[in-house]
């Protein structure tokens, strides 16, 4: 019979350059900040830090208007948050995936009990912006659009800027609900230029930040979609009650903030506005640029569509005589770098490699092209 333990061993993380599709590593000064006093989330002083914070989540996702906040859960919780303020059941929603975050927008939709249209296109491809005209077109009443914007499970960027202007010309009373999970921070998000209803990301990607939070960014339009709501939001999601507890003050209290994530959120989002967004979005390029050359050079090949690559996150297929997992393993064991492999049922055969946030640079992308070249002689 099993018994419980009186003691469990220290804690010893292993040291890892972290080049897979997330989380990347945190920026030091970012765990710096983690170490600073921890102030109540009740104490005026915090409250100030918070209104700071909303600057910078405003800067970040270049949005005044509407609110810019953050949930404190993760980027699927950003999703979630989404789909639970911006639907009603009934209410006609259009996902367009092509990927398994795609696919999980959809599925939470579904669970919405909304009706829901899905358009889909193979792995590595978008959907075609006239199919979903045509989709928009024949389903008038449509309340919300969901796609997501670079879709980590397949390396591909969706044209978020047109999808906004078609959805404009078509039904202009659909909002647009974007996964911006892996791009904000990493390339141009423009919510406010772009018309973008609602957008969330999480803060273990591109912002080199730990896991858990989720900065999300809703438009006026989107609050007014919430005040008309017939239903109320779950109690934890409700962006509304959000809001008043981040703005109003004194502060309503709704949940006990996980501070000291907010104090890295805080130092992740200072850093890339003293680097500048531009400056940091053309880091994540040239890094992406280099390793796919480098990649391409070396005989391999990618499943996105070229027209769709994106920068932070590579899928480089896997040759057909190698076991993808075991060089996946073995970068882990003998090198300590991580790179991703395929995500979820049906996944095709990839190896997953982000170069995102510290990591959104040559040097990281030359360990990992000299990991290739040391499991992989070619
Ligand atoms: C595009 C995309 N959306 C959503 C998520 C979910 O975020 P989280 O794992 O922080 O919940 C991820 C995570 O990798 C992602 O890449």
């Amino acid at each position: 019979m099993k018994e419980l333990v009186t003691s469990i061993p220290k804690l010893h993380a292993g040291d890892r350059l972290l080049c897979g599709p997330g989380p990347s590593n945190v920026h030091p000064q970012v765990l710096e900040a983690m170490r600073q006093p921890i102030n109540g989330h009740l104490d005026p002083d915090l409250w100030n830090v918070l209104l700071d914070l909303v600057e910078g989540l405003k800067a970040l996702w270049r949005r005044l208007d509407g609110v810019s906040l953050c949930l404190s859960a993760s980027g699927t919780s950003g999703m979630e948050a989404g789909i639970a303020n911006l639907t009603e059941p009934g209410d006609k929603v259009i996902v367009i995936h092509a990927g398994f975050f795609g696919a999980r927008i959809a599925e939470m939709a579904r669970r919405a009990q909304t009706e829901l249209v899905e358009l889909t296109a193979p792995l590595g491809q978008i959907v075609p912006l006239d199919q979903v005209q045509e989709a928009l077109k024949a389903n008038h009443d449509t309340k919300l659009v969901g796609v997501v914007h670079a879709e980590t499970s397949t390396g591909v960027r969706y044209p978020l800027e047109k999808l906004a202007h078609v959805i404009r010309a078509t039904a202009p009373d659909a909002l647009l609900l974007a996964d911006c999970v892996t791009s904000l921070g990493g390339e141009p998000v423009e919510t406010a230029a772009w018309d973008v209803d609602y957008a969330y990301s999480c803060s273990q990607k591109s912002l080199g930040c730990p896991p858990g939070l989720s900065p999300f960014s809703i438009s006026e339009r989107g609050l007014d979609r919430i005040r008309k709501r017939q239903h109320p939001v779950s109690f934890s999601f409700d962006i509304d009650l959000l809001a008043k507890y981040w703005l109003d003050r004194p502060a309503p209290y709704h949940h006990t903030m996980p501070i000291l994530q907010y104090y890295a959120l805080y130092e992740g989002i200072r850093l890339a506005l003293e680097e500048g967004l531009e400056a940091r979005w053309a880091r994540h390029e040239d890094a992406g640029r280099y390793f796919q050359q480098q990649m391409r050079d070396r005989g391999y090949t990618f499943l996105s569509d070229p027209d769709h690559q994106l920068w932070e996150l590579s899928a480089v297929n896997v040759p057909e005589d190698v076991d993808g997992k075991q060089v996946q393993s073995r970068f882990l064991r003998e090198l300590g770098i991580e790179i991703g492999g395929g995500l979820g049922p049906g996944a095709p055969p990839i190896w997953r490699v982000g170069l995102m946030g510290v990591n959104a640079n040559r040097e990281a992308a030359d360990r990992v092209l000299a990991a290739f070249d040391a499991v992989l002689p070619r």
